[in-house]
């Protein structure tokens, strides 16, 4: 079997010919970047201002141009804001004007959908669509404010006033942001675009033939088969290989599919997981109570806090490891404002306040163990941790949970993807070494033809408020490439 298979008849219209894009991963990223290339095209609202007044006049040149048809470069020439890439600071400025002072201005921008300039694209991806999202749904809470969180045309917080009668903040649970995604996809009809259940196991670059078929890319892997239930069944027997060609192709798996590991020596024990996932196992079990011994978790991310919450909701004790110091600004505690996260500011608090002593006053249940890190997890459930000055102690714990960040997986790409990164001899990361692409189109600089993309976290990029721009520098980009193939020159 050639093709992929899918429930809408356009679909099986690309049976055997080259697809002009695909997108993989379907996630905030792939669902944005389909929005932009299904024909929905933003244009300079008539009546509309953007506080900004030199972008103002800059979009006022030539307001019969849609976005897709500006020149993104000079658009962003002089604007400054939270990303360090410049289409992303453009198009979150004219999505959500001045949000970074708690301003809600109006949006300069008015969608018209022109299916008449749609390109025709697949999205493939291993679940539902919504991406990281699902995977999170156990979490306690989410980061950004709400809004940062949702794609063009469809306001998140219209749609929760729809959902849940109180709105109680600006704040939405993973769950809930995973079904705004999935609900986006069908309200903005972008079903037939999308194949969900598949993973793609490689792509490689295809020579052009003798009969003057240019070269392309060759995508290959497994799709489920329908009916068949969701779960982690990917790599399921039933799962039926696919193949298919395309002009583009566009990375855009994020970077949450690999839990990152110590590297240290009993990390294999059936006791130490790397996934919240696992705890809410445990806690569905009954297995976690104010009589077990204490949970060990390691990190302080979100996901660490998530866990930690979790425990001590249930009165389960818990030691805290972590490498930072609680003072330390890089630390996401510090970054937090301290009204609008009450739960994880107290999380800090107890970071703070009770800290391990050797010899403890009182024990309510919580540790925290600053600049310190597992030397070793031993069979019998003992923990051997080491502060930075080099002093050792062991704890006695009944499960650990190592929640230290997670990495990409890019096994489908030549030796993991690393020749695309910025340190092109190091895994793909999105903070240290993001895939090195160009910062308007969003190419990938060291790809093995032209017509790669990527972006999302791949790039760096790691927050949904931000990941839009590189969509809106993609879908310019193929747009600009068509219209100089059919002879019409850039504008
Ligand atoms: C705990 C946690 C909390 C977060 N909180 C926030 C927040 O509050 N605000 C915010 O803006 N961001 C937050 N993020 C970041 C958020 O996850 C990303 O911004 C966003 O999901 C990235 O979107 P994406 O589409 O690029 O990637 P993803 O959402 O990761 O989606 C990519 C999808 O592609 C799939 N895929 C991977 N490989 C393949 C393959 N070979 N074939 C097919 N499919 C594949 C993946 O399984 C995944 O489902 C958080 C992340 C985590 C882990
Ligand atoms: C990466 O994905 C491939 C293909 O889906 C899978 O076989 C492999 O086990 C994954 N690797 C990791 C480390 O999860």
């Amino acid at each position: 079997s050639s093709a992929v298979k899918m429930d809408h008849p356009d679909k099986e219209a690309l049976r055997g010919e080259v697809v002009p894009v695909v997108i993989i991963g379907n996630g905030p990223s792939g669902i944005c970047l389909s929005y932009l290339l299904s024909g929905y095209t933003a244009y300079l609202s008539p009546d509309a201002a953007h506080p900004n007044p030199l972008l103002q006049s800059k979009l006022e040149e030539q307001p019969h141009l849609s976005l897709l048809e500006q020149d993104l470069e000079y658009l962003c020439e002089g604007l400054e804001g939270r990303s360090s890439n410049p289409v992303a600071v453009l198009f979150d400025s004219l999505l959500l004007p001045n949000s970074d002072f708690g301003l809600e201005h109006i949006s300069p921008l008015e969608w018209r959908h022109r299916p008449e300039h749609a390109i025709p694209h697949l999205v493939l991806g291993k679940g539902p669509p919504g991406g990281a999202w699902h995977a999170m749904e156990g979490s306690m809470l989410t980061l950004s404010l709400a809004n940062w969180m949702e794609l063009p045309g469809l306001k998140l917080k219209d749609w929760m006033r729809d959902k849940r009668r109180n709105v109680r903040n600006d704040r939405a649970t993973p769950a809930e942001i995973a079904s705004y995604y999935q609900h986006y996809v069908s309200k903005m009809s972008l079903e037939q675009n999308f194949a969900c259940g598949t993973t793609v196991t490689s792509v490689t670059r295809q020579a052009g033939t003798q009969d003057g078929a240019p070269p392309c890319w060759r995508i290959k892997g497994l799709q489920r088969r329908e009916g068949e239930v969701l779960g982690d069944g990917c790599s399921a027997p039933e799962a039926e290989p696919f193949s298919l060609l395309a002009h583009n192709v566009v990375l855009a798996t994020g970077t949450h599919d690999v839990p990152a590991r110590l590297g240290v020596e009993g990390e294999s024990l059936p006791f130490v997981h790397h996934s919240f996932w696992e705890l809410e196992a445990a806690i569905s079990r009954g297995e976690l109570s104010h009589t077990s011994d204490p949970v060990l978790v390691v990190g302080a991310g979100l996901t660490a806090a998530d866990a930690v919450l979790a425990s001590h909701h249930l009165n389960a004790p818990v030691y805290h490891v972590f490498r930072r110091s609680v003072a330390d600004p890089e630390l996401i505690f510090n970054q937090l404002p301290k009204l609008l996260y009450p739960e994880y500011h107290k999380i800090h608090q107890m970071m703070t306040q009770q800290q391990y002593q050797p010899s403890p006053a009182s024990y309510s249940g919580y540790l925290s163990f600053p600049q310190c890190r597992v030397v070793k997890f031993r069979p019998d459930r003992k923990c051997v941790l080491q502060w930075d000055s080099g002093q050792q102690t062991v704890v006695q714990i009944s499960r650990a949970l190592v929640l230290i960040g997670a990495l990409p997986n890019l096994s489908f790409l030549r030796d993991n993807g690393r020749p695309l990164g910025l340190s092109p001899k190091e895994a793909i990361t999105c903070r240290r070494n993001p895939i090195d692409v160009d910062p308007y189109t969003n190419s990938v600089l060291a790809a093995e033809g032209p017509g790669m993309y990527a972006m999302g976290p791949l790039v760096g990029e790691n927050f949904v408020r931000f990941l839009k721009g590189g969509a809106l520098a993609i879908a310019s980009h193929l747009n600009r490439k068509r219209r100089e193939a059919r002879g019409g020159g850039p504008p």
